[in-house]
This record gives structure tokens, C-alpha cells and sequence, in this order.
């Protein structure tokens, strides 16, 4: 795992932005999974700034989102297929048939979940997913004491999670779906990398856990720590907690 440390979330977004540019550059076409949420809002908005300059295209890419809420209409804004479309359909080449997010609106919502596990392998995998990470320590919507092998799954949110998303649903709880399809954590581990970006001091203590705690369901996400190829973007509230970050800083340096 390597762990950026920035002084602002502009910075790290930056950062974040041109590694998956440099991987299209390697691998025209790659497969990104993709996290909604507030954390990405710079990173995408450096990657449609790009892309204007014509630096590279989503044209040939595949993109599957990490998660969707369960029985939302399908029209509603917060809707994370129309999030996803906002911040990245057409404004980056992607096209809306390339977009993939789990359907939220299913009958059979374990069938739907199984299928959408299914659809990223039958696509070769996911080379790059980006990721958020709830201050819970959640990464999609795995909340804590879900299985650390899961596959893509139907969850109740955390009313943490609850209390954090509201300010998507005019800060009105009642309002913030009880459910969601998330791609499972044994899903996302078999992203080729993972980008990781987690920004202001609510994510201090789950960053600390994800990066220096020892790996358990009660932090969803300190799972990272097993996978081969992590990067770890955070601005300096983020990484407040961390113990050791002059290392986390002589290793990034060392690139
Ligand atoms: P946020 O959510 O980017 O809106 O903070 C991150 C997450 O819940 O994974």
C-alpha cells in the first residue's frame, strides 16, 4: 500500500487523476470501476478538464460503478447512474452504454447482484477501481462485519452511512434509501488496482484503521492492506491520525 499525503484534496485528486490517464495511455480501453459519493467530485473534474484537452478518451473503456441504492427511483438525481452520468458520461468518452451500475430497481435483487458480479468478469475484470471510504471504514457500501470475501450483495446501510448521506437527501434522513446493491469486497479485491481517496478530518480515523489497523470487518476496508496494488490519496486532515507518515512519505518519494 502506498500512501500519498497532500496539502490539499485538489492536489491528491491531481495525482489520482493522472495515474488512470497514464494507465489508459499503457492499456487504451481499461476497465474502471468507479465510486460515487463526494470524494471523486476533483478527481473527475481534473479527468473532464482532460479529456477537453484531448489527453485521452473513456471511448473504448467499460465502466462499472461501485454500488446503487435499492428501490430509488431510477430518475431520482442521487441515483448514483445519474451521478455517474453527470460527472463522467459523454464528458469524458464514455458512453452510456459502457456505463455499468447494478440494478437498483430489480424483482430479485440477489439475482440482480449476482448478475452484475458476473458482468465484470465476463468483461475481463476491472483494471483500476477508484474508491471513497466511509468514515465507518466501509469501501463501496461493505459496511462493517460484512464478510471480507464477499461477492457483489444486497446490504442494509449503516446508519452512520445514513446520517452522512443525508446531505443528498435535503439533509433529511427519512429520505436516505435503507438498502443498496454493492459490489462485494472479494469483488473489489480482484480490481487489477485500486485508487483509494479519502479527504477531511471525518475520515481521519478510518484512514488510520485502513492504512495501520489490524484487518477485520469491524473496518471494512483495512482488507486493502492484502491487495497487491494499493495507492492511498489523502489530504493532511485525512491522514491526521496516522502514526508513522514520515515512512509513508520516504516511500512516495522514492518514485
Ligand atoms: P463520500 O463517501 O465520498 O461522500 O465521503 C465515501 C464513501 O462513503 O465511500
Amino acid at each position: 500500500m502506498k500512501v500519498g499525503i497532500f496539502e490539499t484534496s485538489e492536489e491528491a485528486s491531481r495525482v489520482g487523476a493522472e495515474q488512470i490517464i497514464s494507465l489508459l495511455e499503457k492499456k487504451p480501453g481499461a476497465t474502471l470501476g468507479v465510486a460515487t459519493g463526494s470524494t471523486p467530485d476533483g478527481l473527475y473534474a481534473y479527468l473532464r478538464a482532460a479529456y477537453k484537452e484531448g489527453r485521452f478518451t473513456l471511448a473504448d473503456s467499460k465502466a462499472f460503478a461501485l454500488d446503487e441504492y435499492v428501490g430509488i427511483d431510477p430518475d431520482h438525481p442521487e441515483a448514483y447512474r445519474n451521478v455517474l452520468r453527470r460527472q463522467l458520461v459523454g464528458f469524458t468518452g464514455l458512453t452510456e452504454e459502457n456505463l455499468h451500475t447494478p440494478n437498483g430497481q430489480a424483482a430479485d435483487p440477489d439475482a440482480a447482484a449476482a448478475e452484475y458480479d458476473q458482468s465484470i468478469k465476463d468483461a475481463g475484470g476491472v483494471d483500476l477501481q477508484i474508491l471513497g471510504i466511509g468514515a465507518d471504514g466501509h469501501v463501496g457500501f461493505n459496511e462493517p462485519g460484512i464478510s471480507l470475501a464477499s461477492r457483489t450483495h444486497r446490504d442494509a446501510l449503516a446508519p452512520q452511512t445514513i446520517r452522512d448521506n443525508a446531505r443528498f437527501f435535503d439533509d433529511n434522513e427519512a429520505k436516505v434509501p435503507r438498502a443498496c446493491l454493492t459490489q462485494g469486497i472479494g469483488t473489489i479485491m480482484e480490481a487489477r488496482q485500486l485508487l483509494l481517496l479519502a479527504f477531511g478530518e471525518n475520515k481521519a480515523e478510518a484512514v488510520k484503521q485502513l492504512v495501520e489497523g489490524a484487518i477485520s470487518s469491524r473496518w471494512p476496508a483495512t482488507i486493502l492492506q492484502a491487495h497487491p496494488s494499493v495507492t492511498v490519496l489523502v489530504d493532511e486532515a485525512a491522514a491526521s491520525k496516522l502514526e508513522l507518515v514520515d515512512l509513508y512519505r520516504a516511500r512516495w518519494d522514492l518514485d
